[in-house]
């Protein structure tokens, strides 16, 4: 059965669409089939991140019934398979949210299916999570992502959804400032599952049209989303981020994915 997994924060712009794209492109590439749907339909970034081509069908076709959702799924150059969201104005009505459900049941199978979701925690958002097995926060390191991660993580506990965890992104490994990722999972009593350094090469892969995993896979990103899809399959994954902080063996969410039959 397909999987569904949200990525989500309070707080805009901490880096959901890129974590999405590139846990997407990462996990393909560990032999996992997976979809990207952009269900961030005021701000359809993954649609923008990866230049998908202006005339696609899009998600918004398959929620007004112009189009089957399977029409809808578009193969990106770099081979992973993205559902986009309009970028025109006309097609941006939040009554669509509610209609997701509908929609999704009649998608083709997948092993997981990573939805791209607008910020903040209002209907739009927990609609999206109410559809999803699943759920990862990503925040950036600072004080006021971390309390918006919170409020996330609250949100999603009262849902009954499981979270997987959250990826710490745009963090700086050379400054004192940044809340450390051990602090993190004590302050938010949850667990972060990767650790995404801030990156030049994250800006010139979305200037590329292409997730970084794929433009420039030996960057610091690009290894800590494998490492991330590595963890979450039970792989091991060496990385040379400047870290001491060795990737475990097997992660507790190996053994969630384990159960769903998708860790090796
Ligand atoms: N690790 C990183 N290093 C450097 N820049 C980054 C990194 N991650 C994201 N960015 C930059 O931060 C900006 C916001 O990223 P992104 O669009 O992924 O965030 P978002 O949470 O999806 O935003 P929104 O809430 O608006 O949907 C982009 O310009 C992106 O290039
Ligand atoms: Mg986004």
């Amino acid at each position: 059965m397909t999987k569904f997994i949200s990525v989500i924060s309070a707080k805009g712009g901490v880096g959901k669409t890129t974590s999405v794209i590139n846990l997407a492109s990462a996990l393909q590439y560990l032999g996992v089939n997976t979809l990207i749907i952009d269900c961030d339909l005021s701000s359809p970034n993954t649609t923008m991140y990866l230049g998908l081509p202006y005339k696609t069908k899009t998600i918004n076709d398959a929620l007004l019934g112009r189009s089957h959702i399977n029409e809808t799924i578009h193969t990106h150059p770099c081979g992973i398979k993205v559902i986009p969201a309009s970028i025109s104005h006309d097609d941006i009505e939040e009554y669509h949210y509610g209609r997701f459900d509908k929609v999704l049941a009649d998608l083709a199978d997948f092993d997981v299916v990573i939805l791209d979701t607008p910020p903040g925690l209002d209907k739009p958002l927990v609609s999206i999570v109410k559809l999803s097995h699943y759920v990862i926060t990503v925040s950036t390191p600072d004080m006021i992502a971390l309390t918006d991660t919170l409020k996330t993580l609250k949100l999603v506990k009262s849902l009954n959804k499981k979270i997987l965890g959250t990826i710490l992104n745009r963090y700086d490994y050379h400054n004192n400032i940044d809340t450390k990722p051990h602090d993190v999972e004590k302050f938010l009593d949850a667990r972060v599952i990767g650790v995404i350094p801030e990156d030049s090469a994250v800006k010139k892969s979305h200037y590329l049209r292409n997730p970084v995993v794929y433009a420039f896979p030996d960057s610091e990103s690009a290894q800590g989303y494998k490492q991330i899809a590595a963890g979450l399959l039970g792989k091991k994954y060496e990385h040379s981020l400047p870290s001491n902080k060795k990737p475990e063996e097997k992660s507790a969410i190996y053994y969630i994915f384990k159960n769903l039959g998708l860790a090796k």
